[in-house]
């Protein structure tokens, strides 16, 4: 299947995106009724991080740590080294990842928040600002845990769904600039610049913008980390959509993205193809032998950081397939995939299409529901009634609280993400996502909002508890009612 981006790309060949793998072990899927994931969903309390995944039909609550390893990974997992120190496997991935990320020291830890935490606890002072692209929830958490203060300094663009600025990651120097006139350089411990901007739909950063925001904050002594966790995905948009990249290799755009800044902190669940992991990456040394004394408190010794070696082999063997250019054009393909389809069917999602997912806007979708009985939630809740199929809500759930005043955050956008695992699904569950959803939107009057019955001090959306405003609000549309894709469980 032909996506109009993939066409467009100069240097890339206009034939369709198909896998370039094929198929050697399948897992089966548990076909369920909608009175089974009406059920399900109640005892889940409308919150699909709740759900069991034997409940589940297609999966795309996200895309982290849900890839199909290659069939070297596996044999990489025999080839783990499970020494407590000095491991075999640890030597392999420090290798690759100077490699292809070009830092000069790595610390693995058992997955991104687990670096997050380190980089965090290690730099900033309470009370500093700590600019960033957008926020994420876990990196925000850890910022604002050890007494800093999240800034956004993304682009205007990034928080309207509608716009379609190709680099809507993009830093707005314009803020980053006054941030720093406003609280002085010496109070920003560092920009975190995300690739791939996850909670902005999955959009990239130009490296136009990377280079110059990297000088602004140089010139003022502020080091640039970056969250690199899709940092590939970033970089095939750059080969596809900024002018001079066309000819390039990922691998060499990667390079050059990480070479403008100081470090990276990656949740190699991502673009590593691997199902946990993570690691920070510094050139600074001093604050890497200060990671490497705190990385024991928290993870585990320097040279594992929480993972097996088994962990570590399939991590360095994942990394070098992930940035593959026919690897990540079927990725982007496949998402871009799904993308269009709902857009020709004039379902309100965020553009430019992204990298890990495609993101519906709730706000949109279900106008009717205003923000407090929470639209993207109803929304996952609905969609998995209807088809089985698990999204993720992005919007004022995620949000949470403001640390000082309490309130909710209200963002501008209010989203489901239907994340696409890489390597996991054809085109055909595409297809049926897609049937879904543009069937929900056909009818949206009959979701109803959702109230929050209990809500987690930290990062709320993974726990918190519904209930619906209006009961049994959520309807199974009439055209599936039965089976979703094939057989009952009780059939089976
Ligand atoms: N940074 C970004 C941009 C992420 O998307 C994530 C995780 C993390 C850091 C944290 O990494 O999960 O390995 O500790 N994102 C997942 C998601 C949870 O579903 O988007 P982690």
């Amino acid at each position: 299947m032909k996506n109009k981006e993939h066409e467009e790309g100069t240097a890339l060949s206009d034939r369709s995106w198909a896998e370039p793998y094929k198929i050697k072990m399948v897992e089966h899927l548990r076909m369920t009724t909608p009175e089974q994931r009406e059920r399900a969903i109640g005892e889940a309390g409308y919150n699909t991080f709740l759900l069991r995944s034997s409940d589940v039909y297609i999966d795309l609550l996200t895309d982290s740590g849900t890839s199909a390893m290659s069939d070297r990974q596996w044999a990489g997992m025999l080839l783990g080294d499970e020494a407590y120190a000095g491991s075999s496997n640890f030597y392999h991935l420090e290798e690759t990842v100077r490699e292809f990320y070009g830092y000069k020291h790595f610390i693995p830890t058992h997955q991104g928040r687990g670096a997050e935490h380190l980089l965090s606890r290690l730099c900033i002072r309470p009370g500093d600002s700590v600019p960033g692209n957008m926020y994420f929830t876990t990196t925000r958490h850890h910022q604002e845990a050890v007494g800093g203060v999240f800034v956004d300094v993304i682009i205007d663009e990034a928080h309207d769904p509608e716009s379609e600025h190709p680099f809507k990651g993009n830093v707005d120097l314009g803020k980053m600039r006054s941030l720093i006139d406003r609280v002085g350089a010496d109070r920003i411990p560092y920009l975190s610049l995300e690739t791939n901007v996850n909670m902005a739909g999955g959009q990239p950063c130009s490296m136009e913008n990377i280079r110059s925001v990297c000088a602004l904050c140089h010139e003022h002594g502020i080091p640039v980390q970056l969250d690199a966790t899709r940092a590939v995905e970033n970089a095939y948009f750059i080969k596809l959509r900024e002018p001079g990249f066309a000819g390039r290799s990922v691998a060499s755009i990667l390079r050059e993205m990480c070479s403008h800044t100081d470090g990276c902190t990656i949740s190699a669940k991502k673009d590593s193809l691997v199902n946990i992991g993570g690691f920070l990456a510094v050139n600074d040394d001093d604050l890497a032998e200060r990671a490497r004394n705190l990385v024991v408190v928290y993870e585990g010794l320097h040279t594992y950081g929480g993972l097996a070696g088994r962990d570590m082999e399939a991590m360095a063997i994942g990394i070098a397939e992930s940035v593959q250019e026919d690897h990540i054009r079927a990725r982007i393909g496949q998402v871009h995939y799904l993308g269009q389809k709902l857009m020709d069917a004039g379902v309100p999602v965020v553009r430019p299409l992204g990298g890990h997912g495609v993101f519906i806007d709730a706000a949109r979708f279900l106008p009717h529901l205003p923000p407090e009985q929470f639209p993207a939630q109803s929304l996952t809740a609905a969609l998995y009634v209807d088809s089985g199929v698990r999204s993720m809500e992005r919007g004022v759930v995620s949000a949470g609280r403001d640390p000082k005043t309490c309130e909710n955050l209200l963002p501008s956008l209010e989203l489901i993400r239907l994340t696409i695992p890489r390597r996991v699904y054809t085109q055909a569950h595409m297809d049926v996502v897609a049937e879904s959803v543009i069937e929900l939107f056909k009818r949206p009057e009959h979701i109803s909002g959702l109230r929050m019955v209990y809500e987690p001090e930290h990062l709320r959306f993974f726990q918190a508890r519904f209930q619906p405003v209006v009961p049994a609000s959520v309807v199974a549309t009439g055209a599936d009612a039965q089976s979703i894709g094939g057989r009952q469980e009780d059939e089976q």
